[in-house]
């Protein structure tokens, strides 16, 4: 049941998408980005408010974004233009589709970058680089990377080409492929490193500092940065869940299939988790060392284990893998949009749209060298990129897109398209009407700053707002709708 006049590319059913959109959503944010942060913010309590926005905010968004792309056919643009207009409602609602597409190529000028390290720490590897460093000289080579803008600029590029030879192939030829083997291979390799750890010494620390809860730990900076994550580490409000969503044949169900990879995504950041920090504990290094940590930590535990170079380059294949997964889904909205509307072929799409990417990126890539000092309120381009994307873009597009699903779209559309029993559906809808856009409202109130009063840590006081805002959304309905409408 779609409101589709042409057939659309389609996943090999239900597992082709479940690969792709784990491929999406398993990616740098996991690997690199959860275990710093886990270890700026302080571990056990931040893993559960993580875990908590997971499935508060996470997955009733997920949900959300694939029933639009399944129902709408098309780009995030295309998508809901579509809907509202079937629904009766103003067009000015596809400007969230134009946000996502444009937070899905930001976050790509910055994320090559990152996948960049990730491809040079590859190379080191292989040529043996690395070998016989100590702890400190890890932060040196770490350090001297970034500082050569013809390096960092070399392996940026690199991942800009292959992300879009990928997506120039196309859906099932191109993604499919790639990620059928890359992310079984990702999970060996996280088991492997978790049984060094093991026998490492530092491992029952890790385990103490993941899982154990110590309220005193949790700053409401770090409940904020964990509500973002889980908008960044599931793909949301980027385009991408939205596009991918779009070729989900009409049989698949959305419920589980947002479960199974939500599940994946966190069990894989909790298994990185169990991989990095023992290596940490075990060498004396701070959990709280920031962007570098894996790159500064893992080739550590490289060294010293049996066969180490080969684990090594193994794993940093799989991670590049894994960044490249995520890559190529954040442009597909871009290129899904393109080749739909302007007449042109996916090749081309993906080829000019590249050259605008490189260009945005090296700016991004020159904020670790030449670019350092370049500076607005303190942050480099890269920051603001990161900045932007995650603290506004992704909530304000998360914060439209359930309003959208929970007042304005038909229910009908919803409850076709996710078909769950009335039970689970009123649960879904009381989490996109109300607990949802609580949760992100929460990203806002930090973001202009007044979270100086530390608002989110009072749990009272939200539940308190969340029983008025149910309240007086379930009373002004009706009224509501016609508001968010017009
Ligand atoms: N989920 C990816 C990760 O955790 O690395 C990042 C990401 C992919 C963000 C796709 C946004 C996106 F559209």
């Amino acid at each position: 049941m779609t409101t589709n006049e042409q057939p659309r590319t389609q996943w090999r059913g239900r597992w082709g998408f479940l690969l792709a959109a784990t491929g999406s959503a398993v990616g740098l944010g996991n690997i690199w980005k959860f275990p710093y942060i886990t270890g700026e913010y302080g571990g056990g309590a931040f893993v559960l408010v993580y875990l908590a926005c997971i499935l508060a905010v996470g997955v009733p968004v997920m949900m959300t974004e694939i029933a639009l792309g399944r129902r709408g056919r098309g780009s995030p643009i295309d998508a809901i233009r579509r809907l509202v207009s079937e629904s009766g409602k103003g067009s000015a609602w596809s400007l969230l589709g134009w946000m996502a597409m444009l937070c899905g190529f930001l976050i790509l000028s910055f994320y090559v970058v990152v996948a960049g390290w990730s491809f040079s720490y590859l190379w080191k590897m292989l040529s043996g680089g690395l070998a016989g460093s100590s702890v400190d000289d890890m932060a040196a080579i770490f350090v001297a990377n970034n500082e050569n803008p013809l390096n960092l600029g070399f392996w940026s590029t690199l991942v800009t080409v292959a992300t879009m030879v990928i997506v120039g192939k196309g859906v099932q030829a191109g993604i499919e492929k790639s990620v059928d083997w890359m992310m079984p291979g990702l999970v060996i390799m996280l088991l492997a490193l978790i049984g060094f750890g093991i026998f490492s010494g530092g491992f029952g620390d890790a385990v103490r500092f993941l899982f154990s809860f110590d309220a005193g730990s949790l700053s409401s900076e770090g409940m904020l940065t964990a509500l973002g994550h889980a908008f960044f580490t599931l793909s949301l409000a980027s385009g991408a869940i939205l596009t991918y969503g779009s070729y989900l044949p009409a049989k698949a169900s959305i419920a589980r299939t947002t479960l199974s990879v939500a599940v994946a995504d966190t069990v894989v950041a909790l298994m990185a988790g169990l991989a990095i920090f023992p290596v940490i504990f075990a060498n004396g290094m701070s959990p709280a060392s920031g962007p570098g940590l894996i790159f500064m930590s893992l080739p550590l535990a490289f060294q010293a284990m049996p066969l180490g170079t080969l684990f090594g380059v193994l794993f940093f294949v799989m991670l590049s893998m894994a960044a490249l997964t995520s890559s190529i889904s954040m442009v597909e909205a871009t290129i899904s949009w393109l080749s739909d509307n302007k007449g042109i072929s996916r090749r081309t799409a993906s080829w000019s749209t590249g050259i605008v990417l490189w260009l945005v990126s090296t700016l991004a890539m020159l904020s670790f060298n030449l670019g350092a000092d370049w500076t607005l309120a303190g942050k480099t381009f890269f920051d603001w990129l990161d900045y932007l994307t995650s603290r506004w873009m992704m909530p304000l597009g998360g914060l439209g897109m359930v309003l959208l699903a929970g007042f304005v779209l038909k229910h009908e559309t919803f409850r076709e398209e996710l078909g769950l029993s009335p039970a689970w559906h009123a649960l879904w809808l009381f989490m996109v009407r109300y607990v949802s856009p609580l949760g992100i409202l929460v990203i806002f109130v930090d973001a202009l700053g007044i979270t100086r009063v530390q608002f989110g840590l009072h749990w009272p006081w939200l539940l308190a707002i969340l029983v008025v805002m149910t309240l007086v959304g379930e009373l002004a309905s009706p009224r509501l709708r016609r508001t968010l409408s017009s």
